[in-house]
């Protein structure tokens, strides 16, 4: 029997709450979070209990929309704009649906034209979500082997997932494929999320450590990489959760294919490249505790940069919903900006 979409992000018509599917418990429990305001949505990103690009843009719409149907005025508005805005600095999509609220309140738009904006930026999201399938599923040659990291998926996104988004439309064509997932220290999106959401759709999923794509590149076991972005620069440089980069060298030694799926908000002409990009840096603690067991001795500081950046040149397309862009990134990107 075909399970529901998973959606991690919901509004709650009747009691005017945002509804979130709490990604720190899974895969132990399914826990939704109800949230009343935008405070609340900043601190629930800031937190990881909603993470993934599209994902957190999304929460951080409704969280303004809720604030609206709750009565605050276009002033209390902006400053909750602001700071949820201000809530990760490497996703660009969180910023992009920020700025979308922002338009509707200096438009003077009221609570329920600001509901339906962040209504529409949830219901795009997913519609990217499956035409960025519909296109990269070509890609997957039968029978892919297919290596991803992180949590490019569903839970990363309004629903259906970019990278992850592939996968299932591959699936659902007839692709007989399997995915490796990388748990993707320390907060183990690989390990935690991919591995369930896949698990739950019946797609064939086996996990590795971080270290051990190279070793399986080298034997031939895997195909392709397909991963998800936080940011792409205007030169097609591409930010991602700390790992890819590395993948991505590995990819390239071993002359396999290596994707990037992401809608088109994620893509950042404003930024020149990877260079301008801010990348998140986390505290050591949470390298440094595994459910809560310190694994290191004590007074060893560990480092947390929590994205890094591969360059364009080391990568074989990317993938959105406008299109599926190859080198040179620069003049792909600006053409289905409509730039060129
Ligand atoms: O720290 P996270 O879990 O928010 O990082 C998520 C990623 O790096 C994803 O790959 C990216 O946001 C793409 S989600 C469709």
């Amino acid at each position: 029997m075909a399970r529901e979409p998973l959606r991690p992000v919901l509004y709650d018509a009747a009691r005017d709450l945002v509804r979130l599917l709490d990604q720190r418990r899974l895969p132990a429990e399914e826990v939704w979070l109800e949230l009343d305001g935008p405070d609340a949505v900043a601190q629930a990103i800031r937190d990881l209990a909603v993470r993934g690009a599209p994902a957190i843009g999304v929460a951080a719409a409704y969280g303004l929309a809720v604030a609206a149907r709750r009565g605050a005025g276009p002033a209390e508005l902006r400053r909750a704009a602001d700071r949820l805005g201000r809530a990760r600095p490497t996703a660009v999509n969180l910023a992009w649906a920020v700025r979308r609220m922002s338009r509707r309140i200096e438009a003077a738009a009221d609570a329920d034209a600001l509901l339906a904006e962040a209504h529409a930026i949830r219901d795009e999201d997913e519609a990217s979500c499956r035409r960025i399938g519909a296109l990269g599923a070509p890609l997957l040659p039968p029978q892919a082997r297919v290596l991803t990291h992180c949590n490019a998926g569903a839970l990363a996104t309004a629903g259906y997932g970019t990278a992850l988004g592939i996968v299932r439309a591959a699936v659902e064509s007839g692709n007989a494929l399997s995915v490796f997932a990388d748990e993707t220290r320390p907060f183990l999106q690989g390990a935690r999320l991919t591995a369930w959401e896949l698990q739950r759709d019946g797609i064939p999923v086996t996990l590795l450590t971080d270290g051990m794509a190279g070793w399986l590149m080298a034997r031939g076991e895997i195909g392709c990489v397909v991963v998800g972005a936080d940011r792409i620069a205007a030169n097609g440089d591409v930010a991602n959760k700390i790992g890819t980069y590395a993948l991505a060298v590995l990819a390239a030694h071993h002359h396999l294919p290596f994707y990037v799926a992401a809608p088109w908000s994620t893509v950042d002409l404003e930024t020149p490249t990877g260079a301008d990009i801010p990348i998140e840096e986390r505290v050591g603690d949470e390298v440094l505790l595994v459910a809560g067991q310190r694994i290191a001795p004590a007074g060893v500081p560990a480092r947390y940069p929590a994205f890094d950046v591969t360059p364009e040149a080391l990568v074989t397309a990317v993938v959105t919903e406008r299109g599926v862009v190859r080198r040179p990134y620069a003049e792909g990107l600006r053409a289905l900006a409509g730039g060129a």
